[in-house]
């Protein structure tokens, strides 16, 4: 297993590159399942979690050539609409293949995902709106088993769930008659994947809004699409730099799919300056303690609370965390405490009081945001060195994180035990 050794105490400088989104990639190729004609991608990330994706759907049939950034995606060869728990359990993206599946051949056995570090994940409001739009679910040795049909429906979603949100408006472009979905997610990241079925045919309006409509279609060709920047990415990259007391500034990046995120890294005392898809993040000063409380979009993202706890635990006085979208989000804190960080925990809040400053230690990775956390307070940390050992969980969300944050300054390297 990979390390990461940090040693700290260097403010980072200069511009990195955001690559294409994580969590726009996943969905995006489990919607090809619908294109009844070769679809393209490009700006893809070179990804753990996206090698996975394409492993289940070439499991399925898929044919998928992935060079460079550059995918092109053929569902021609799909004979049966089965995803297995071997493929899904390791990772539960993998579970966006029910919608797609369920609506091209009217039938699809998928395996229920499972939980993962941050929390149970259940499944429910993607279940219950199929339901709503005529499916038969079952469930049968720990699969979901999903038939029938589909036909548009009014469904409010009880949480504006991201991956619920994704199932339903990818059901619903095969399902027959209006599909009206309320409640929904709003991340940039639902956007990309509408502009994506509409490019294959699909009928829809809304998405990246609070209601979502489909008009269902008999069939979806094929179409070109360039992924969505990675706005968690950037936001990591810019909290580094901010946390570095550094100068960083993100390339391809869109300051409109960060909006709480900018406002309270000013509020810690950042200087932000964006022109078009530059975004650059200056600490002059010390950093002062704020108040975070993660949201769905455009709320603060509970893909970035980790990374600003890192910062947050150097900040002069005392920051409030609430993390209201998982129930277990703080799988860093542990690991902060140890390198000298002053954090108490009460439910899903977390008090940091600000301290003078971090030292390294050996610490473990555990869910993808909680270790970069992790990056980021080793680069912090003004004593010692910074081991993070299982770095397959930062491999899963961030392309050779170690590289690009040497190109920024970075005492930082791999090694391979
Ligand atoms: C997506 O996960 C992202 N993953 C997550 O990013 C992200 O943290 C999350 O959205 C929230 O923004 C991908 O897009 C691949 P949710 P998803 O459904 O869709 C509850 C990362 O680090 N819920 O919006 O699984 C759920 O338990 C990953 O890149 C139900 O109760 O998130 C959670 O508490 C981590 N029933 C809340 O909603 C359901 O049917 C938000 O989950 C679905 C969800």
């Amino acid at each position: 297993m990979d390390k990461i050794l940090i040693r700290g105490g260097k403010p980072l400088r200069g511009a990195v590159q955001v690559r294409g989104a994580k969590n726009a990639t996943l969905p995006l190729m489990a919607a090809a399942i619908l294109a009844e004609a070769p679809c393209t991608l490009h700006n893809v990330p070179c990804l753990h979690d996206v090698f996975s994706m394409d492993k289940l759907l070439s499991h399925m049939g898929m044919s998928i050539e992935f060079t460079g950034r550059y995918m092109t995606l053929d569902a021609s060869g799909i004979v049966e609409p089965y995803a297995p728990y071997d493929l899904v359990r390791k990772m539960r993206a993998s579970f966006f293949v029910l919608g797609p599946l369920l609506a091209r051949f009217g039938r699809a056995r998928v395996s229920l995902p499972g939980g993962c570090a941050i929390g149970t994940r259940p499944v429910d409001i993607h279940l219950k709106g199929l339901e709503a739009m005529g499916a038969t679910i079952t469930l049968d040795e720990g699969y979901v088993v999903a038939e029938g049909r589909l036909k548009g429906a009014n469904f409010a979603l009880d949480f504006p769930s991201v991956g619920a949100t994704e199932t339903l408006m990818m059901a619903a472009c095969r399902a027959e008659g209006l599909t009206r979905l309320t409640n929904v997610a709003r991340e940039p990241e639902i956007e990309d994947l509408g502009k994506f079925l509409n490019g294959l045919g699909a009928r829809i309006s809304g998405a990246g809004s609070d209601m979502i409509t489909v008009v269902g279609v008999d069939a979806l060709g094929g179409t070109e699409h360039v992924v969505v920047a990675d706005r968690i990415e950037a936001g990591t990259f810019l909290a580094a730099g901010v946390a570095t007391h550094g100068d960083v500034t993100v390339l391809n990046a869109n300051a409109d799919h960060l909006p709480t995120f900018l406002r309270k890294l000013r509020e810690v005392g950042a200087e932000i300056e964006v022109s078009g898809g530059r975004i650059r993040a200056r600490a002059l000063n010390g950093l002062h303690a704020t108040d975070i409380t993660t949201h769905p979009f455009p709320g603060f993202a509970t893909d970035l609370q980790a990374q600003m706890m890192a910062l947050l635990t150097c900040a002069q006085g005392t920051s409030i965390i609430k993390e209201n979208v998982f129930e277990n989000r703080f799988m860093q804190v542990a690991e902060l405490i140890r390198m000298g960080a002053d954090i108490d925990l009460d439910g899903n809040t977390a008090i940091v009081r600000g301290v003078e400053r971090l030292s390294g230690a050996p610490v473990m990775a555990s869910d993808l945001r909680a270790s970069a956390a992790l990056v980021i307070a080793g680069l912090m940390a003004e004593r010692g060195e910074t081991a993070v050992a299982r770095v397959y969980h930062i491999d899963r969300g961030y392309e050779r994180i170690e590289e690009r944050l040497a190109s920024l300054g970075a005492d930082i390297e791999r090694v391979r035990e």
